[in-house]
């Protein structure tokens, strides 16, 4: 089991990115859903933001699509409690094998399903149709090269903010929109990451896993302030087909 369950750690997020209320607004806007019927989020969590379109855009019909269950379940449960029902349905299955189509796409963090970046925005552009448009988030080195403390924790497979953008004309889209998130969407993203997790340590402190929990948040805490706070960004693409 994990420890503390997804459902108690992921509690005190709005959404699993660095995203602002408004920021979200403008990226729908961006994103032309008012001439658009349906709406396919590929990864998409407990869903938020794909009900936020929803809200936004009466006549538009929504599907997101995780392989968590838990996430599914709580994207469910608000789907419900907001009415939108009859316009909303998330489906637990493996992004990389949904083979439908729809005017527009939302792929946000989770590259890493396809295998990263390139291999993400590629397979994308092969499910969307010309015209069609992809709301895509994905991290990225927000200013030339990393410092390789940041790197040993992400990995070599972030890309720069400009190379992703070069990924994405390659993959056959064009960048009609971009965006990072700022630092007080990067500092809330932290904390209520952090927050659910220190929740969980309040009312679990005897736990046996505790311990090993509450070194955990610490090291992300130390890391995030001291090495990738500023360095790490989380970039938003318009895409068009
Ligand atoms: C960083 S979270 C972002 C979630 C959501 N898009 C958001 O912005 O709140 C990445 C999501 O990708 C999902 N994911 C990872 N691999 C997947 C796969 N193969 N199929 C479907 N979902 C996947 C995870 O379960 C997780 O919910």
């Amino acid at each position: 089991m994990d420890v503390p369950p997804p459902e108690i750690a992921y509690s005190r997020m709005r959404w699993n990115a660095p995203l602002s209320l408004p920021h979200a607004e403008s990226l729908l806007h961006q994103l032309q859903l008012a001439d658009a019927a349906t709406l396919v989020d590929l990864g998409c969590g407990w869903g938020e933001l794909l009900l936020q379109a929803a809200a936004m855009h009466p006549a538009l019909h929504c599907e997101g699509i995780d392989n968590q269950a838990w996430a599914i379940e709580r994207a469910r449960g608000a789907t419900v409690e907001r009415g939108l029902a009859a316009r909303v349905r998330f489906r637990l299955q493996d992004a990389t094998t949904w083979d439908g189509s729809a005017h527009r796409l939302m792929c946000i963090g989770s590259s890493h399903a396809w295998g990263g970046s390139s291999q993400a925005l590629r397979a994308l552009a092969a499910r969307s149709a010309p015209g069609g448009y992809l709301l895509y988030g994905d991290g990225c080195w927000e200013h030339g090269r990393p410092p390789a403390d940041a790197v040993a924790i992400f990995g070599d497979g972030v890309l720069r903010l400009g190379d992703l953008a070069a990924e994405a004309v390659a993959a056959g889209w064009r960048v009609m929109h971009s965006s990072t998130a700022d630092l007080r969407e990067w500092d809330e993203f932290e904390s209520s990451w952090r927050d659910g997790r220190e929740h969980w340590l309040r009312t679990n402190a005897d736990d046996p896993a505790a311990e090993e929990l509450r070194q955990l948040v610490e090291r992300r805490l130390r890391e995030y302030l001291d090495v990738y706070r500023g360095v790490l960004g989380f970039a938003y693409l318009v895409l068009r087909k």
